[in-house]
């Protein structure tokens, strides 16, 4: 009795404590958002308290000395009762209205913009702040970089995972995506590049582009692009508008570039085969004058840097950003930490294209990649699918990444595994989700428990076992040799050097 007197006591005084702070929290809700979208490698990206439906971002840029005027309306709903939220932004900003009335603002921490609203937000009423700013976004920098690439003709803002604050302010998170219209104010002779359908008008020495992107897009995947680009404009067999442009100065690597970047068409319609129907509006690519050596897939209109055709024509590459507009674009990571649900996806795409091209097949790749790297190699600690912040982008998350995939190809045979790969993005179209997500739809398709292969081959730190889950299986080394002059007989995949052409190592700002 007493035992259980004492029980019902403390489960009244747990259900106290329980509504204490729900009772609270309802009687004194209004309060600040969060100065972070609560995700682990990156506290501080994307905010609290709100949610974004879109973004209009109404700019004037001087190529000639990289000065950006801007106008950005946003759109959005509150969350809780706010007194107080923040946008992620660095450049310098003039003024701030929120629902019409002028707002306080201030520059805090790394990129945060704090708002404080004349009047509380009730939860759950529209948002339109307002934000105009002005600044040179090239000299901005953070932890020495800028997020903005100057070129030589103008700039360009291409970033992952962060960049959009160098030219926009944003809640930026890929879990809270919007529509977006932007509009670039150039001087004549100047050309813009950035998401979606365009139109442009031209007065007193001034063109004005406007690009509308109708799909739900996160921060990072949208693009702006200024300088003197030829574009070009066409439409795929199936109708989708195809939009690619060049810089005017490529030089020698300008006919490889376009060799490539002209087939998106027919690899938009090859990938299609395999991923389902393509979930933008338009599709494309541009290929500007900067020095950098990757390549980033923003939606519907990837960014390319020459580098990449250098040695020639890259179909991969174009396979590879293509890839991340179903994997990575649609749908997209719920965490960071979640990349390998992007880069595993985009390089194992680039081995579907070797094998449709009878330059090596998938198995032969990650059979390749398997020998290529010893035990005690610092490849096989890094965890595809919990990297870290700092090993977010290392060749593991594409390359033992894309072994993890056809460890799961292997495991539950052809049928499931393709009807997995085109499934999964049209289940989740244009939503977030989490490797653990991925691993559920892939037993569900399967009818197979894989928390062993996906613990194997995405979670542990160290070279999973010959032959786990068919990889390097015996037999497919000669079985005459050492397992290390095997490693050493093995023929390098026809499409190997292609395929590592796609990422060079570069600088990236977090
Ligand atoms: N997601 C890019 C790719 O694999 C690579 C990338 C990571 C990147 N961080 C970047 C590209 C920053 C440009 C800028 O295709
Ligand atoms: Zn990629």
């Amino acid at each position: 009795m007493r035992t259980r007197l004492t029980v019902s006591a403390a489960a009244g005084a747990l259900a106290l404590l329980l509504s204490v702070p729900a009772s609270a929290s309802a009687a004194a809700q209004a309060g600040p958002g969060a100065p972070g979208i609560g995700d682990p490698y990156y506290p501080t990206a994307g905010n609290g308290g709100y949610d974004v439906s879109h973004y209009d971002i109404r700019l004037k840029y001087q190529p000639a000395t990289d000065d950006l005027e801007g106008t950005t309306t946003i759109l959005a709903t509150a969350g809780q009762d706010l007194t107080r939220f923040n946008l992620d932004f660095v450049l310098k900003v003039n003024e701030v209205l929120v629902n019409g009335r002028p707002a306080g603002f201030a520059a805090t921490g790394e990129h945060e913009l704090e708002i404080t609203p004349a009047r509380v937000i009730p939860k759950g009423s529209p948002i339109t702040v307002v934000v105009r700013y002005a600044d040179r976004p090239g000299t901005v920098l953070r932890g020495g970089v800028s997020g903005w690439l100057r070129t030589p003709d103008g700039g360009i803002a291409a970033n992952e995972p962060e960049g959009a604050a160098w030219w926009y302010p944003s809640n930026d998170h890929p879990t809270d995506k919007a529509t977006f219209d932007v509009s670039v104010l150039v001087p004549d002779g100047t050309q813009v590049i950035s998401n979606g359908t365009s139109t442009q008008s031209s007065r007193a020495g001034w063109t004005r582009y406007n690009y509308r992107q109708t799909k739900p897009q996160a921060t990072y995947l949208a693009t702006v692009a200024i300088g003197k680009f030829d574009i070009r404009t066409d439409t795929t067999p199936g109708g989708l508008p195809v939009i690619t442009a060049y810089s005017r100065d490529l030089g020698d690597n300008a006919g490889a570039a376009q060799a490539s970047v002209e087939r998106t068409g027919e690899l938009v319609d090859w990938l299609s085969g395999r991923f389902g129907p393509y979930p933008f509006g338009t599709v494309g690519g541009y290929v500007p004058n900067v020095p950098t050596g990757y390549a980033l897939e923003t939606q519907g209109q990837i960014f390319y840097s020459p580098a990449q055709f250098a040695r020639g024509a890259n179909t991969s590459v174009v396979v590879h950003e293509l890839a991340h507009q179903w994997y990575g674009d649609s749908v997209s990571v719920r965490r960071w930490s979640d990349i390998w649900l992007n880069e595993g996806f985009a390089r194992y795409s680039q081995w579907l294209w070797s094998e449709h091209e009878n330059e090596g097949t998938a198995q032969e790749l990650a059979d390749y990649v398997y020998n290529l790297y010893p035990a005690d190699n610092v490849f096989w600690t890094i965890k595809p699918g919990d990297p870290g912040p700092d090993q977010q982008f290392a060749g593991a998350v594409y390359d033992r990444g894309a072994v993890a995939v056809q460890a799961l190809r292997n495991a539950v045979g052809d049928e499931k595994f393709f009807r997995i790969l085109k499934g999964w993005p049209t289940e989740r179209r244009y939503g977030n989700a989490t490797v653990q997500d991925f691993q559920a739809y892939a037993e569900r398709i399967s009818g197979k428990p894989l928390a062993e292969l996906f613990n194997t081959w995405l979670f542990t730190p160290s070279k999973p076992a010959a032959g786990s889950a068919g990889v390097a299986a015996p037999g497919t080394a000669k079985p005459s040799l050492t397992p290390r002059a095997a490693a050493d007989a093995q023929p390098e995949p026809k499409s190997w050097k292609k395929i590592q052409e796609t990422n060079t190592v570069h600088e990236h700002k977090g």
